[in-house]
This record gives C-alpha cells, sequence and structure tokens, in this order.
C-alpha cells in the first residue's frame, strides 16, 4: 500500500432530501481543515432540491469541498464496496426515504450502496435523520438501526451551550457528530 493510503483517513458522506443542508456544508468545511482526513461525497436526488431551497451554494460548490464525489447512480464506485477503507460514513440530513432504505438493506443508489456497505463491514454509521414530528415508521427504522449500533444524531435544538445564531447551533451540531470520529470541531462548547 501507498504510504499516504496508511496514513490518510476517508469519511463518506451523503447529502440526503431532508431539511438541514447548512449542516452538511459545515462539516465538509470542517472536515476540510484537516489535510489527514479525505472526504468521499454522493449527494441524492432528492438532496438537489433541499440545495437549491436551504444553501446560497449549488450542488457543483458542496461537491468541490469534497476531496472526491460520485453520481448517485454511479453504484460501481469504489465507496460501493467494502474493501475501500474508511473511518464510517455520515447522512447529513437523512432524510426518512434514506433512513427506510437503509433499515432495509433497499440499496438502490450509491448513498444506500455506501451505507449499506459501512453497515456490513461493522464501521460507524451516523444519521442525521430529519422529520417531524416522527411518525411510527420513522420511529420503527430508527429503532431497528439503533440496534444494530447506528448512531442516530437528529439535528435538534440544543440551549444550554447558550447560541446566540444559527451558525451556532448548527455548529453544535457538527461536533457531535465529529465527535464519533474524535475529530474535533472548532467552537463546539461541551457541558462542563
Ligand atoms: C424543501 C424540502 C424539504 C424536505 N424536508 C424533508 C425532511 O426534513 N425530512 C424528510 O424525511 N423528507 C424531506 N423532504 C422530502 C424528501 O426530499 C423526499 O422524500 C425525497 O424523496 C427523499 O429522497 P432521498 O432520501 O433519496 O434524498 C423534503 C423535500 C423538500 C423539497
Amino acid at each position: 500500500m501507498h504510504r499516504r493510503e496508511e496514513l490518510v483517513k476517508r469519511l463518506v458522506i451523503g447529502i440526503s432530501g431532508a431539511s438541514g443542508i447548512p449542516i452538511a456544508v459545515g462539516l465538509l468545511k470542517e472536515m476540510k481543515k484537516r489535510p489527514e482526513w479525505e472526504t468521499h461525497l454522493v449527494i441524492t436526488q432528492g438532496a438537489q432540491k433541499t440545495i437549491a431551497q436551504e444553501s446560497r451554494f449549488s450542488c457543483r460548490d458542496i461537491e468541490a469541498m469534497a476531496t472526491k464525489c460520485y453520481a448517485i447512480n454511479d453504484i460501481g464506485a469504489s465507496i460501493a464496496s467494502g474493501t475501500f477503507h474508511t473511518e464510517g460514513m455520515v447522512v447529513v440530513p437523512c432524510s426518512m426515504k434514506t433512513v427506510a432504505g437503509i433499515a432495509n438493506g433497499f440499496s438502490e443508489n450509491l448513498l444506500l450502496r455506501a451505507a449499506d456497505v459501512t453497515l456490513k463491514e461493522g464501521r460507524k454509521l451516523v444519521l442525521v435523520a430529519r422529520e417531524s414530528p416522527l411518525g411510527s415508521v420513522h420511529l420503527s427504522n430508527m429503532l431497528s438501526l439503533a440496534q444494530q449500533g447506528v448512531k442516530i444524531l437528529p439535528p435538534m435544538l440544543t440551549f444550554y451551550n447558550k447560541p446566540e445564531s444559527i451558525e451556532d447551533m448548527t455548529r453544535h451540531i457538527i461536533g457531535k457528530i465529529t465527535d464519533v470520529f474524535q475529530v474535533e470541531t472548532m467552537g463546539f462548547r461541551r457541558w462542563a
């Protein structure tokens, strides 16, 4: 193996069509500050709509923030195989459709396949699952995933850290995500 490949850590990031695109953008920016990490990004068709709705960045802008990005239908991409080593995967934001797909092994696009691979290889899988209110189908799918060791990390509001802006709230969620991978988000306020 090449020396750089031995040292580099890879994080797969999936963006699906739930509300919360600024969290995905913030995570990509945070990871980009760390040369020892690569980000491998896949964006669903649903997310293309939420990106247009919620962000000043285009899909292309967001793709340019990642080390490498993949087309959603490129089912033969490296992240579709367990032989491609990664530290794990974050789906941020994660729609209820994507939650259902992962919970049921329905790998009909590259994001779902990469999540399935992450699960079967026993790697860390974090779902920033977002819907409100949550129905019993959503909750049952998330329970099944949590029981398999998936981290369900909904983008919930937090007030104990005294946020003064949406950016503070967003950073707090990014901090919770990066914590799973032992990466410290700058400005993340812990309870002390
Ligand atoms: C502006 C907008 C916001 C949406 N927000 C959510 C959401 O928060 N949670 C959710 O589960 N679906 C949400 N949806 C619906 C999903 O985008 C839709 O179910 C889509 O098919 C999900 O597909 P994907 O998971 O492959 O991206 C939203 C759709 C739009 C257009």
